[in-house]
């Protein structure tokens, strides 16, 4: 062990310069995250609304938002004060007291469910995405006795051991070890990229006619035709595809997956944690689809990216106290005082704004300007939104064949700070999602004002000319 004075000569220097600390990055923090995906990564100092500002002052408009948890902007005034405000009044507290927030907090959440789906239900709130979700397969356990779950192929659950099962990327999975309950793995209605190479409104719903096949006979493997008992619990849904690339599924599917879900009993589990509070123009995204989950897990932008709350709500007799007595999840920090106050405003924020409106009008727009882009770019293959929720896949000039090169052009241009659009320095920070990572996943804040839309759009044109001349 070395004395007190050689740690103290040993002290390194305090870095200045954004190499120098981008050198200490390099040999100090774990790269398993997924901060090196670009090819120089930046480092960010400031926000503000829709814009990120970087060590030497450079504007990056922001057009993903921390994966949809900054919803309503960064240094959101409001929400801000609720998280100073609870600072200095009852900033911590264990988790085995109540306290007023988190009861108001998961009453206001059961009794908007209520209104929306007729259903009474209560909330547990976790920490973290991955850890609702694994609070969800408990309950989805702990009601049927099973533990195989269906989970369509491209989606996401997040990248705990259990979240990681059920998430469809084997990369995820491949150094971990034996995944004995990974999920079986069900073709999402992605339209664009048929996976059975049908025609949109010409398919007759054939994946979906594919899913209940699995039910005909005990020897497609899911089902014991003498008792008709299934060896699946659930069915775990986006109801958008997030990493999956915002892929929107024909209106009326989810209907008819419920049907054949409800015939034997599987639970329909509906993870929120990227499209919940309005990021579609709706607080939770199936509502656009006309059924009604068992389960709820959310995340992210319950509190606008101030705190990791998450949590779940499930209908009554899944989580009620009979049958998830005291004790049955648990973890520290699941509902702290400061996650739940600003939970709380955000609730608020959403009951006394119009975001069923104004997320949607603005995605119009937003996706009116992407779409005449497309009409000039071929490599733009597809244009797609819901509210605030817009994809746009790069390919090829053929505009189908996925281009993931093109894709990681413009995201490092964008983030290199060096566009010029709009008559200055600036830079743009865009999300990659998708099957073949070629599909730019844009969740702007919901505040975001038209003239910015036309600068994402400008300086998004800028990146491409560039990429394409690349
Ligand atoms: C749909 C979905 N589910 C689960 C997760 C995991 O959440 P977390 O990263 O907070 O664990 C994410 C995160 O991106 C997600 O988008």
């Amino acid at each position: 062990m070395r004395t007190k004075q050689a740690v103290k000569a040993a002290k390194p220097e305090i870095p200045k310069s954004t190499d120098e600390l981008l050198e200490l990055e390099a040999k100090y923090c774990s790269w398993g995250d997924t901060v090196h995906y670009v090819s120089k990564p930046n480092i960010f100092k400031e926000s503000e609304g829709s814009f990120l500002y970087d060590r030497d002052g450079v504007e990056f408009l922001d057009l993903q938002m921390w994966y949809s948890a900054v919803n309503f902007g960064y240094r959101n005034k409001r929400l801000n004060a609720a998280l100073k405000k609870q600072i200095d009044v009852l900033p911590q507290l264990a988790c085995q007291y109540l306290h007023e927030e988190k009861i108001r907090l998961a009453a206001k959440i059961a009794q908007r469910n209520e209104l929306s789906f007729e259903e009474k239900g209560r909330v547990h709130f976790n920490v973290g995405g991955s850890s609702a979700l694994e609070d969800s397969m408990k309950l989805v356990r702990n009601h049927t006795g099973r533990s195989l779950v269906f989970a369509f192929m491209g989606g996401y659950h997040g990248r705990t051991l259990a979240a990681s099962a059920i998430t469809s990327s084997f990369r995820y999975r491949e150094k971990f070890g034996h995944f004995g309950d990974r999920a079986m793995f069900i073709p999402f209605p992605y339209c664009f990229r048929c996976p059975y190479e049908k025609k949109k409104d010409f398919c007759d719903f054939y994946c979906l006619k594919q899913f209940e096949r699995l039910f005909e006979t005990e020897y497609h493997s899911v089902v014991n035709k003498k008792n008709n008992k299934c060896e699946f619990s659930a069915f775990y849904v986006e109801a958008l595809q997030g990493t999956g690339g915002y892929i929107i599924p024909p209106q009326e599917y989810y209907a008819g997956l419920k049907e054949v879900l409800d015939r034997y009993g599987i639970l329909f589990v509906d993870d929120e944690i990227q499209m919940g509070f309005f990021r579609t123009g709706k607080l939770w995204a199936i509502e656009h689809f006309n059924v009604t989950p068992d389960i709820i897990v959310f995340g992210k932008a319950l509190t606008n990216g101030l705190n990791p709350i998450s949590g779940i709500w499930a209908k009554e007799k899944f989580i009620s106290p009979e049958v998830f007595p005291p004790g049955s999840t648990h973890s520290t920090f699941s509902s702290n005082p400061l996650g739940t106050a600003v939970g709380l405003e955000v609730m608020k924020l959403i009951e006394e704004s119009d975001f069923a409106t104004m997320v949607p009008k603005k995605g119009q727009y937003f996706i009116s300007r992407l779409k005449k882009l497309q009409k000039k770019f071929p490599q733009i293959g597809d244009v797609d939104g819901l509210g605030l929720a817009l994809r746009m896949e790069m390919c090829e000039k053929d505009g189908y064949t996925p281009s993931k090169e093109l894709t990681d052009k413009i995201v490092d241009l964008g983030l290199s700070g060096k566009l010029t659009a709009g008559g200055k320095k600036r830079g743009l920070v865009l999300d990659v999602g998708g099957y073949y990572k070629n599909v730019f996943t844009l969740a702007p804040s919901f505040y975001i004002t038209e003239e910015e839309i036309d600068l994402g759009v400008d300086l998004f044109e800028e990146a491409l000319v560039k990429a394409l001349k690349k």
